[in-house]
């Protein structure tokens, strides 16, 4: 597989392949790719005849300093991944200093899917979002661009930037890979001890449970948030259930798509891990 290293080499490429009348399909990542990175890999692989996938640890995102530092770095794990997902797939891994040879100063703001629940809680958080996934849309120039439902609000807000810069690209969300505990697969749960690991599963184990409650917006929301609360080694930051466009709070089930959206502290460290449940 090829690995390119600077912005140059990578348009070089590219602009061979769209002379070529090739489509391209970008799939950006922070590395430490597991199955779910994967998934959105193989999608990109069936859609496009060119898949770049970036892997570059976004220093601009992270308010945190202490996450940066730990988040798990496995570059050569990660080449021979992207090896086995099939198709013409090309890495994108830059240095920090190639990405920002200055400080990035643009500011985002797109309320309220940048300024609740993720957003409240990481100040900063996804306008270091908006000024990486930007640059790589304007590096990439992809036709289609592939992101999880994992980090459910980080799509709103990425769809909105697309919508007010006026990018030409489709955005493609794809399904949360989990594993057959239910634990969404992440990057973070390396940090996790094994039991630490089996706590986690609980956060999709409740959720699941909440659906199938059939009460009020409040008293779902009370359920999950008492239950995973009552067992040790889990503490909800917070649970909001949402309008699944918008992702303002909502206190009925009337409109046409509701998500809830949870962030919950795991273990001693702890790890912050996130998921949500479809409840429309
Ligand atoms: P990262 O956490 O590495 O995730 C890269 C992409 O993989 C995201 O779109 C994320 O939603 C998706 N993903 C992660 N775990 C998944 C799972 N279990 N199932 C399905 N998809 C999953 O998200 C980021 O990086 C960064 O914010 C980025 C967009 C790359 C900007 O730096």
């Amino acid at each position: 597989m090829q690995t390119f290293n600077t912005i140059a080499d990578l348009r070089r490429y590219l602009g061979d392949c769209r002379a070529a009348g090739r489509t391209v399909g970008l799939v950006p990542t922070m590395g430490a790719l597991h199955e779910g990175h994967a998934s959105l890999v193989r999608r990109s692989v069936a859609e496009n005849d060119v898949t770049v996938v970036s892997i570059f640890l976004n220093p601009t995102q992270f308010n945190d300093k202490k996450d940066l530092e730990r988040y798990p770095r496995t570059l050569e794990a990660d080449c021979r991944l992207l090896e086995t997902c099939g198709g013409n797939v090309v890495a994108f891994a830059p240095s920090v200093s190639e990405v920002y040879p200055e400080p990035d100063t643009r500011q985002f703001s797109y309320p309220p899917t940048d300024s609740v629940m993720e957003g409240a809680f990481r100040p900063g958080h996804f306008n270091g979002v908006c000024q990486i996934v930007s640059k790589l849309f304007m590096y990439v120039e992809p036709d289609r661009a592939y992101f999880g439902e994992k980090d459910y609000q980080q799509i709103a807000v990425i769809r909105r930037m697309v919508a007010d810069l006026g990018f030409r690209l489709q955005i493609v969300p794809c399904p949360v890979v989990r594993e057959e505990s239910g634990l969404a697969l992440s990057s973070r749960n390396s940090l996790l001890t094994p039991e630490e690991r089996t706590l986690a599963a609980n956060i999709y184990r409740v959720l699941r449970e909440s659906i199938a409650l059939h009460g009020t917006v409040q008293q779902t929301h009370d359920y999950v948030v008492t239950t995973l609360n009552a067992i040790p080694g889990l503490e909800v930051q917070y649970y909001n259930i949402v309008d699944g466009d918008t992702l303002a709070d909502v206190t009925t089930w009337d409109a046409p798509s509701i998500v809830g959206c949870i962030t919950v502290y795991c273990g001693a460290t702890p790890i912050r891990l996130i998921d949500h449940i479809r409840y429309k």
